[in-house]
């Protein structure tokens, strides 16, 4: 699936950009192909235009926010000045007098756009989806920690079927948490919800001494109870629940991604923590720098994966699963269901079918 081809991703919130980012000046984000500009306006609050002045076509993102007088929290074309409101109107062009009106359809596109977790979150057309619940945000005895935010080059679909994939952890996570004697993956327990999945299972997880203020337990070998969910279309909630030890409550170590479609080769990892322990527990920068080093396995394989991913898979022969791989294929169905409810069909680079050959025997 080229992602970006694929209408029906416009009705959805995505996360776009930490609301910090937007401090310093209006900044460019491409959302599923299209350039926008984001900004605060003059109540603080994000806003979202397509990153293109309508009078010479400069990039609205090279301007700047005003951030004083009758015209603060607009945006001013960096080229000649034209300025913008949050709906995309063209309000101010300084060559003219004040008493000259600007043409009412001098504008360029605007988005849906809110702040929500601490994050600009933008729908390109009228969202059909609630943006997923983070109900730790903000909660008495949690504490959010923004992991990560950054692009990599493939897909959303690829992210997140590596996310619910149990069988790469004894491969691409041989050297950190996953166990190369036991590949055999744990099952999940799969349930279908209105906005996706919920899959659970108990995986066996090293443990060695500089993960233990992570986990919260002394054993080399320990367990976690994973409860995940998947949210239509890109996103996820790993809930990581590690075994109660010294009297007290099981760690909790809850991950939520939002893989944000950039074009149909880049997504932008959006990875918020949660956790219900202190800093005095487990400081902040050792459970950064934990996720860190297993991102960072996941991000290269994906790297070298095609990030046209099969949705509809009656394509037969272009990639090939095992039992393990049911939460991925469980995606797929919900993501072709979609686009069919939708009136889409799955846009994909034709691949060439190479016909598997018997075996020579001859060699050479
Ligand atoms: S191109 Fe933006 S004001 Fe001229
Ligand atoms: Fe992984």
């Amino acid at each position: 699936m080229l992602t970006a081809q694929q209408p029906v991703f416009r009705k959805f919130w995505h996360a776009v950009m930490p609301l910090t980012q937007l401090q310093g000046g209006p900044q460019p984000f491409t959302l599923l192909g299209v350039a926008i500009v984001l900004f605060l306006d003059e109540h603080g609050e994000p806003a979202a235009l397509r990153d293109r002045c309508c009078h010479r076509t400069a990039k609205l993102s090279m301007g700047w926010r005003i951030d004083e007088g009758p015209l603060c929290g607009k945006l001013q074309c960096g080229y000649h000045g034209w300025t913008y409101d949050r709906t995309g109107r063209v309000v101010s062009i300084p060559q003219y007098g004040a008493e000259r009106p600007v043409p009412p359809d001098y504008r360029t596109p605007a988005y849906h756009c809110t702040a929500r977790y601490g994050y600009a979150w933008v729908a390109l057309d009228e969202p059909i989806a609630d943006i997923p619940a983070m109900p730790e945000f903000g909660k008495q005895g949690w504490r959010t920690i923004y992991q990560f935010y950054e692009t990599w080059a493939t897909s959303p679909m690829r992210a997140l079927e590596n996310s619910f994939d149990n069988s790469h952890f004894s491969f691409v996570h041989r050297a950190t948490f996953g166990v190369a004697s036991q590949p055999q993956p744990s099952k999940y327990r799969l349930n279908d919800t209105e906005a996706g999945f919920y899959a659970e299972t108990v995986v066996p997880a090293s443990n060695p001494e500089a993960f233990q203020r992570i986990s919260g337990v002394q054993d080399a070998v320990t367990t976690r109870h994973m409860r995940n969910a998947y949210y239509l279309p890109f996103s996820r909630r790993l809930d990581i629940e590690y075994p109660s030890a010294n009297g007290q409550l099981g760690k909790r170590h809850v991950i939520i991604n939002c893989f944000t479609p950039i074009d149909d080769g880049h997504m932008q990892l959006c990875q918020w923590l949660f956790r219900n322990d202190t800093e005095a527990d487990c400081p902040e920068a050792m459970l950064i720098h934990f996720d860190d080093v297993i991102t960072r396995e996941d991000k290269a394989i994906l790297e070298s994966t095609d990030p046209d991913a099969v949705i509809d898979v009656r394509r037969r022969g272009v990639e090939f699963s095992m039992e393990s791989d049911k939460p991925g294929m469980m995606i797929r169905k919900r993501l072709f269901e979609l686009l069919t409810a939708h009136g889409e069909a799955e846009v994909h680079r034709s691949p060439t079918v190479i016909p598997i050959q018997a075996a020579s025997s001859t060699g050479s």
